[in-house]
């Protein structure tokens, strides 16, 4: 049997942005799904869904990486146990993850020799098909781990403080509140594309702050990054209470992470107040983790 395992992410700036073709800057963390896998007479596949066969019902990624993986390798059983750190569909790229593990299960179980590229090109045509339209970027992150200016995908230095993930627990449609922003640029284009537009310019201009490790500046930026997504109506009575409970406590920003109107925030914290964060956030009524920046994308453990 092998183990493999893949990152989710975080968004330090520029989600919705980046749908217009602005920049972004997207954060893998240490956050892991593990899939175990071994060959096998039939195909099982178990995780916290349930235990079952090709269900693309219960376990649509899995199944459409064993599909697509037949291309390069006669797959004719597996057992796969999947087991995950990241809270599914709270848009810390869990779904990316568990696709991106699962082609480097097969690709290391069969010898596909398939490269990293591949494998991102590969997990983001998986999330296509199961989605119906999905950015590359949670597959390329989860993939190459680091921090990655979207679209160059260009490598930037490691985040070294320690990330605080807030979780509103509130569900949150991707597709639904990507329409619900291009709705108000239709109406307002002359009020929105600039807001859009200084979304895009806040990532290239933390560029230089996260190559320089100045956390305080890019703090002030993320801040900023919060307010014009309230702006554009991404935001919900959950999330700001969650965003103030952190900045409270003496988080160094707080914003969104992802879609928006529930699902997940992000704080940046000292070395020495993470915890006091996480409280903070869990007075409010939302649950919190502490994770890190990871270098490590996609790997054999
Ligand atoms: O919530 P997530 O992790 O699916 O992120 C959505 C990010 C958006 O910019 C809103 C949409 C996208 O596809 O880039």
């Amino acid at each position: 049997m092998i183990t493999c395992s893949a990152p989710g992410k975080v968004y330090l700036f520029g989600e919705h942005a980046v749908v217009y073709g602005e920049n972004a800057i997207c954060c893998a963390i240490e956050l892991r799904t593990k899939v175990h896998a071994e060959k096998a007479e039939d195909v099982i596949i178990e995780s916290v869904l349930g235990t079952t066969g090709m269900d693309i019902e219960v376990h649509p990624y899995v199944c459409h990486v064993l599909k697509k993986m037949q291309q390069f390798a006669d797959i004719k059983g597996i057992r796969f146990k999947i087991e995950s750190e990241l809270p599914v569909g709270s848009g810390l790229g869990s779904s990316a993850a568990v696709t991106v593990a699962s082609i480097e299960a097969l690709n290391q179980l069969y010898g596909c020799g398939l490269s990293l590229e591949d494998i991102a090109g590969l997990g983001h045509e998986i999330e296509k098909t199961v989605q119906g339209n999905a950015s590359p970027t949670d597959t390329y992150v989860s993939t190459m781990g680091g921090v990655v200016m979207i679209p160059q995908r260009k490598k930037l230095k490691t985040i070294k403080c320690p990330i605080v993930v807030g979780n509103t627990h509130k569900f949150s449609s991707t597709k639904e509140l990507v329409a619900n922003v291009a709705k108000l640029r239709n109406e307002f284009p002359d009020i929105i594309d600039p807001i859009l537009s200084d979304i895009g310019r806040m990532s290239l201009l933390a560029e230089k702050s996260v190559n320089e490790k100045d956390y305080k500046t890019i703090g002030k930026l993320m801040n900023v990054n919060q307010g014009l997504l309230d702006a554009i109506g991404v935001g919900s009575a959950e999330l700001s209470s969650l965003v103030y409970a952190a900045r409270n406590s003496g988080a160094i920003c707080a914003k969104i992470t992802g879609a928006g109107g529930g699902g997940c925030m992000i704080a940046l914290a000292e070395d020495n107040n993470a915890s006091d964060i996480v409280n903070a956030i869990e007075d409010v009524g939302g649950s919190a983790i502490i994770t890190r920046n990871t270098e490590e994308g996609v790997r054999l453990e």
